[in-house]
């Protein structure tokens, strides 16, 4: 049996992957804003340096592996403190717990929406730049109309893919041994995408951006048995993939980029 750290663990993919992970007999730290074990906020500083402290001491100080799923699809700033910021503050504050396991492994959650056109002073703000620069840039697209609060989801999560293939061949991960890969779905049956479920014209517009041939939406266990593989003993090898399940909307949008 494993320990697994889960954030964003009380809803959708990251609830269906932490039952999933105990109905496999292992451990679970489960974390979010409420109905978990350790409740932290990621959009705060603050909170996910309690995350870490918190994650320490009941796990005694190592895990087998991080999964960073919590995000936020509001077109607001907080977006980008949580989906980005959050992210990459659980996985690089919960990276030396994982140095003292044998099969330590690490797992984000992007999105093919990184796929979509971003807002560039966001992303090289996000990538090369400070977080006070990305979060008034951020903020700027906040108040901008729909079309320009619409960038940030998107942009936020290709600076994740973008940070996780940076970072995933290092001195920090694949020298430590530790596989750093992430998922990225395409849309998925969880309280964050019911707005589309109830809204048929919201329905044909998300459908017409993200083409899903293969099956069409879905549910989140699908997303939750590759999580779960990814994070296993299993998966030794795979370094800084960006994995699409999608049901073929990266083949459908960049087929030929390979
Ligand atoms: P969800 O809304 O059901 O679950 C997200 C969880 O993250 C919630 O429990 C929420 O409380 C938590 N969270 C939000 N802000 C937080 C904060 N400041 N601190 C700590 N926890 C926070 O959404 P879902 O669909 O399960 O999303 C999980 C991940 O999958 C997200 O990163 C999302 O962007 C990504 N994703 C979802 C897709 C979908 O179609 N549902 C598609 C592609 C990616």
């Amino acid at each position: 049996s494993r320990t697994y750290v889960v954030t964003g663990a009380a809803s959708g993919i990251g609830k269906s992957t932490s039952e999933l992970l105990t109905e496999q007999g292992h451990r679970v730290i489960g974390t979010d804003l409420r109905d978990a074990e350790i409740v932290a906020d990621l959009s705060t500083a603050s909170g996910r340096e309690q995350l870490v402290e918190e994650v320490t001491r009941v796990s005694g100080g190592g895990v087998d592996a991080v999964l960073a799923v919590a995000g936020l699809a509001t077109p607001n700033a907080a977006t980008v403190a949580v989906n980005f910021y959050g992210t990459v503050a659980t996985l690089e504050g919960l990276r030396p717990l994982l140095l003292r396991s044998p099969s330590p492994r690490a797992v984000a959650v992007s999105s093919m929406a990184a796929l979509f056109p971003p807002d560039e002073t966001l992303l090289n703000a996000l990538l090369d730049g400070s977080e006070t620069e990305a979060m008034a840039r951020a903020a700027e697209l906040e108040a901008g109309d729909a079309q320009r609060s619409s960038l940030i989801y998107g942009t936020a999560k290709r600076a994740l893919s973008r940070w996780i293939r940076r970072q995933a061949p290092t001195a920090e991960w694949a020298d430590a041994s530790i596989p750093l890969n992430a998922v990225a779905p395409g849309v998925v049956y969880t309280p964050m995408t019911a707005y589309i479920m109830s809204d048929a014209a919201a329905r044909s517009q998300v459908a017409a951006m993200v083409p899903m041939p293969l099956n069409g939406f879905f549910e989140p266990r699908g997303v939750a048995t590759l999580l779960a593989w990814l994070t296993s003993e299993d998966n030794a090898h795979l370094c800084g993939q960006i994995i699409y399940i999608d049901g073929g909307s990266d083949a459908v949008l960049r087929g030929d980029t390979v």
